[in-house]
């Protein structure tokens, strides 16, 4: 009986530790994220204040409409048009390679990540983002 309880009382322990380090985990990615974007996009794009530069701001992009900053003249055609919806799995596709997912696009500066670690940190910074 008491050995029972214990058991349950572990598992409950390990099922919280767990719960917590996937926390961190996704968080730690954030933050790798965050340097990375600070060294490849934030020459072009911020994404905690609308202000556009070289880029659109990329406030609340998850969920965003592609093309659709109201005040940023520069968008390609082909963005505007792509009918893309940004979310996780777009952004990381378009951050891999800017000119195959969208052909025609004007992110001309940036070639796109090919590690797949830098796509996801990214993409999870940009989702922490749009979470707060
Ligand atoms: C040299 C400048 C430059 C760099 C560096 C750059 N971008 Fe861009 N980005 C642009 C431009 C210009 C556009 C508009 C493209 C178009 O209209 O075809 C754009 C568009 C975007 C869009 C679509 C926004 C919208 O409103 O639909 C996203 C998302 C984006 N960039 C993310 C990133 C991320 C993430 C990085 C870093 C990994 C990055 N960009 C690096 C210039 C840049």
């Amino acid at each position: 009986m008491v050995s029972k309880i214990v058991s349950t009382l572990v598992a409950i322990a390990m099922a919280a530790f767990m719960g917590t380090g996937l926390a961190f985990a996704d968080e730690d990615l954030a933050k790798v994220g965050e340097k990375t974007f600070k060294r490849k996009c934030k020459l072009c794009h911020e994404a905690t204040k609308e202000k556009n530069k070289l880029g659109p701001n990329l406030v609340g992009i998850i969920g965003r409409k592609a093309g659709s900053v109201e005040g940023f003249k520069k968008y390609s055609d082909a963005l505007k048009n792509s009918g893309v919806v940004w979310d996780e799995e777009s952004l990381t596709k378009w951050i891999a390679k800017p000119k195959d997912f969208i052909p025609g696009n004007n992110m001309k500066g940036f070639p796109g990540f090919k590690k797949e670690k830098d796509r996801t940190a990214v993409v999870a910074y940009l989702k922490s983002l749009s979470a707060k």
